[in-house]
């Protein structure tokens, strides 16, 4: 194909993510994709991006100062999630690189997936899946083999009532739920809109039979849910993360589910990922986990790698991307700066 002698950007892909995305970045720029499964050491980081202009990395790869010093050329970073506190926004708005993210496209599927662990803690289907397998079912049926608690007509409490959230609390009339949410924006049009009522997050956690979190990693959420906020939630209440590990406090959480200060939890994201099997927590027999999996349907991981590239090739083309970050990036350098093609 004639490309009118231009020399192509340089894109360096960390993992190979899913189609469209490798294509739609192939079709205009020189696509490098690392085919490891496994996250790049710093090192190989900085090796592999060194001359790139624009990078597609994953939330296990951590963007950092370091990683801007060492790769100069770089124009934009294009993460394939919606979270990106893996990267380092603020020190890559001075140096005007553009950084772009997936929000919207995973919304559903991560919602889901909340639902999917908040079903599972309640009902204590992980436990009752491995009673069944491991032989242990030998009485048939009786009245109180391994009882849960009721989900239709409880109350839900839903920490972070951006996307997904409301995406959760949609799912909750389904289930004639009673909706509380807390965030540090209060909502009245979403109250008026769907019925859901704000609270305190104390209040929240004392009224809630269900709480499910949905807020970014950041220095104010990190440890949020901690021994005293655990302990202000009913015994029978169930904890779901779905956001980021981090969040809650695994120690915490640990004392909370062995005490009976909450009847169960659902985590799909961990402290530090891969979580490994001397987890603590992985030894109780009330907790369903999921290896950070929330967005991982077909569609949802699709659109993202769609998302990803387009967001990506965009800004080189001195368009602007899908979802960007930092707006401020503009002021440092104009897109018609970051053009390439
Ligand atoms: C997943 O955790 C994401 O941020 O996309």
């Amino acid at each position: 194909m004639d490309d009118g002698g231009l020399i192509k950007p340089k894109v360096v892909m960390t993992r190979r993510i899913l189609e469209p995305g490798p294509s739609i970045i192939s079709q205009k720029c020189d696509l490098y994709v690392r085919e490891e499964r496994k996250p790049p050491t710093k090192q190989e980081l900085i090796e592999l991006v060194k001359d790139a202009d624009g990078l597609l990395c994953l939330l296990s790869d951590k963007i950092d100062r370091d990683v801007y010093d060492a790769c100069g050329k770089l124009r934009v970073v294009s993460t394939y999630s919606v979270g990106f506190d893996h990267i380092d926004v603020e020190e890559a708005t001075k140096r005007g690189v553009y950084v772009c993210y997936t929000p919207g496209v995973l919304t559903q599927a991560t919602a889901d997936q909340a639902w999917t662990l908040l079903m599972a803690a309640a009902r204590r289907l992980a436990e009752a899946d491995r009673y069944v397998r491991e032989g242990k079912w030998d009485i048939g049926w009786a009245p109180d083999l391994l009882l849960g608690y009721d989900v239709y007509g409880a109350t839900i409490g839903i920490i972070g009532i951006g996307r997904i959230g409301q995406a959760v609390a949609e799912r909750a009339k389904g289930f004639n739920m009673k909706v509380l949410y807390y965030d540090t924006v209060r909502r009245e049009d979403l109250e008026r809109q769907m019925g859901i009522e704000y609270c305190e997050l104390e209040s929240l956690l004392e009224r809630s039979d269900f709480v499910s979190l949905h807020i970014p990693r950041t220095k104010d959420t990190i440890g949020l849910i901690n021994e005293d906020n655990l302990k202000k939630m009913k015994p029978t209440a169930v904890l779901v993360n779905t956001s980021r590990g981090g969040i809650v406090d695994e120690k915490a959480l640990f004392k909370a589910l062995s005490n009976g200060w909450i009847f169960a939890a659902g985590l799909d994201v961990f402290e530090n990922e891969p979580t490994t099997s001397d987890n603590p927590l992985l030894k109780l027999p009330n907790i369903v986990v999921a290896p950070h999996i929330a967005s991982a349907t077909h569609q949802a991981r699709s659109k993202m790698a769609e998302v990803a590239a387009m967001n990506l090739v965009n800004v080189l083309e001195g368009k602007d991307p899908l979802f960007l970050v930092n707006q401020d990036v503009k002021k440092v350098k104009p897109l018609d700066k970051v053009k390439m093609i």
